[in-house]
């Protein structure tokens, strides 16, 4: 029983470990929502540190449509600002 909640425990901090972001900018809570919301549904969510500020514009633009989610331009932009 002990280990069966461990478990349980474990699945849990695993499974919320790929929706954090160490840094992000917080001076623009509106973009921060919408890139945990829009972004991290096919991979991890990318640290902004990670990558320059020219850099996550161009990803931006290459991450207006993969598969069939279209995310609109205002609301990149606004994720950009929560990002960079
Ligand atoms: C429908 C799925 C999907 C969504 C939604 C999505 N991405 Fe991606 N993303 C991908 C795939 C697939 C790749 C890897 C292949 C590629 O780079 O084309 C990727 C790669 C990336 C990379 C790595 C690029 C690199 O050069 O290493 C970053 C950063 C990224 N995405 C950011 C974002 C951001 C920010 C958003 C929200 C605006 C987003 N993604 C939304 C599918 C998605």
């Amino acid at each position: 029983m002990k280990y069966f909640v461990l478990l349980l425990l474990l699945i849990a901090f695993t499974g919320c470990s790929k929706q954090t972001v160490q840094s992000i900018n917080t001076k623009f809570p509106h973009g921060q929502k919408l890139y945990l919301s829009k972004c991290g549904g096919c991979h991890r969510l990318y640290d902004r540190g990670e990558f320059k500020p020219e850099q996550w514009d161009t990803i931006m633009v290459s991450m207006r449509s993969k598969g069939n989610t279209f995310i609109p331009e205002r609301t990149r932009v606004k994720i950009f600002i929560g990002i960079v």
